[in-house]
C-alpha cells in the first residue's frame, strides 16, 4: 500500500514514520512525502498510490478529486478534524473512502487559545522585545485582570469544553452557545443565544466548525452587538469571521483586540516561510499594522501529543480502508 502524503513537513514525516514503524500493516505501508499542497495541479504526484494523506490547506475540490480517482486513488486520509476543504458530495459520488482524526488533544487548541488571550491582554510579546532592547518602561503594556471577566465560547464541543474548563478555573464567568448543548458544560457556565453571548462577553472565542451556515458568523452585525472594546479570538477556521468587517471594527475601536490562529485566506500564506517575499494579501497586511492584533499561523494543534495522536489515528484509518472494516472516523454524508 502506497500513500502520498501532501503538505508534508519534517514533523509530519517524523511522527508518521514513527507510527508506521510501531504498527506495520500487511502488505507494508509505504509513505511517499511531498512538500507541496494537494490540488488539481499537483494530484498527479499521487500516481501509483492507493491513498492520499492531506492537511487543512490541501484543496480537494471536484477537479482534484476526479484526478485522484482517475489515478486509482481510493482513500483520502485527513490529518485533521475539519473537512471543509473536501468536496464531500463529489468524494462520496466517486466512492472514495474519506476519514479524519476527529479528536487529537483538544486541550492543545484550548491552551493555545489561552496563550493568545494572555499574550494580547498582558502584551508579553511587546514586553519581551522591549526588555531585550533595554527598555523597561511600562507605558502601553497595561492589561486587565481576567478573573471576574465574562468569556463567551461559541461551540461547546471538545475544544470549547476544554477552553471553558480553563477560563472557569481562572475565575471567569463562562457563557456558551451551541445548537447541541453538552451536559458537560453545565458545571462550567451558562448557555446563552449567540446575540446575548456577544453582548455580555469581554472575550468571545470561536470553537465551532466552518459550514455554509457558520461562514462569516462574525460579520459587521455581530461585531456591532459585541461589547465595545471586547476581544475576539478565532482558533477554529478563518472563514467564520468576515475579516474586512473585523478591520472596520478595529479601526472604529468597537473591537478592542483580535487574536487569530486561522485566517480566511490562510491557504496562500500559512505553513510556508514567506519572510523573504512580498505578501500580496492587502487584507492580511492591514491586520498586521494593528498593535492590538495577534496572529499565529495555525499552530493551535501543534504539540507532540497531538502530532503523535494524529499520526496513529491516520494509520488506524488507513488500516480500516485496507481491511474494509467499519471505520468510526469515516466521513459520510451525515457528518
Ligand atoms: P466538535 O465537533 O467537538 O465541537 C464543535 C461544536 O460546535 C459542536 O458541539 C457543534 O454542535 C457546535 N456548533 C456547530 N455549529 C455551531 C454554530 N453555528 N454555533 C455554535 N456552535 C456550533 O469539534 P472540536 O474538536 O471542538 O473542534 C472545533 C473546531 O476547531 C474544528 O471544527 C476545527 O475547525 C477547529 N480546530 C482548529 C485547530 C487549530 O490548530 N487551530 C485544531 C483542531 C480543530
Amino acid at each position: 500500500m502506497k500513500v502520498a502524503v501532501f503538505s508534508a513537513r519534517s514533523y509530519d514525516r517524523r511522527f508518521l514514520d514513527e507510527a508506521n514503524g510501531a504498527s506495520p500493516t500487511s502488505p507494508p505501508t509505504e509513505l511517499v512525502y511531498f512538500d507541496v499542497a494537494l490540488d488539481a495541479d499537483t494530484a498527479a504526484l499521487a500516481h501509483g498510490c492507493q491513498a492520499v494523506c492531506v492537511f487543512v490547506n490541501d484543496r480537494l475540490d471536484a477537479p482534484a478529486l476526479h484526478a485522484l480517482a482517475g489515478l486509482g486513488v481510493g482513500a483520502v486520509l485527513l490529518r485533521c478534524a475539519g473537512f471543509n476543504n473536501v468536496d464531500l458530495t463529489v468524494a462520496l459520488d466517486l466512492g472514495l473512502f474519506v476519514a479524519r482524526v476527529p479528536s487529537y488533544s483538544p486541550e492543545a487548541v484550548a491552551e493555545h487559545t489561552l496563550a493568545l488571550v494572555m499574550t494580547l491582554n498582558r502584551q508579553t510579546h511587546r514586553a519581551y522585545n522591549r526588555v531585550r532592547d533595554g527598555n523597561f518602561m511600562l507605558e502601553g503594556l497595561l492589561g486587565s485582570t481576567l478573573h471576574g471577566k465574562t468569556v463567551g465560547i461559541v461551540g461547546t464541543g471538545k475544544i470549547g469544553l476544554a477552553t471553558a474548563r480553563i477560563f472557569h478555573g481562572m475565575g471567569c464567568t463562562v457563557l456558551g452557545c451551541d445548537p447541541y448543548p453538552s451536559p458537560l458544560f453545565e458545571p462550567l457556565g451558562h448557555m446563552a443565544p449567540l446575540e446575548e453571548l456577544l453582548a455580555r462577553s469581554d472575550i468571545v472565542t470561536l470553537h465551532c466548525p466552518l459550514t455554509e451556515a457558520s461562514k462569516h458568523m462574525i460579520d459587521a452585525a455581530a461585531l456591532s452587538r459585541m461589547k465595545a472594546g471586547a476581544m475576539l479570538v478565532n482558533t477554529s477556521r478563518g472563514a467564520l469571521v468576515d475579516t474586512t468587517a473585523v478591520i472596520k471594527a478595529l479601526k472604529s475601536r468597537q473591537l478592542g483586540h483580535l487574536a487569530i490562529d486561522v485566517y480566511e485566506q490562510e491557504g496562500a500564506l500559512f505553513f510556508q516561510d514567506r519572510s523573504g517575499e512580498i505578501i500580496d494579501d492587502d487584507v492580511f497586511q492591514r491586520l498586521m499594522t494593528f498593535p492590538n492584533v495577534l496572529v499565529t499561523g495555525h499552530q493551535g494543534f501543534f504539540t507532540v501529543e497531538a502530532l503523535r495522536e494524529i499520526s496513529t489515528a491516520t494509520l488506524v484509518n488507513l488500516r480500516h480502508f485496507i481491511e474494509s472494516t467499519p471505520c468510526p472516523n469515516r466521513v459520510n454524508a451525515a457528518s
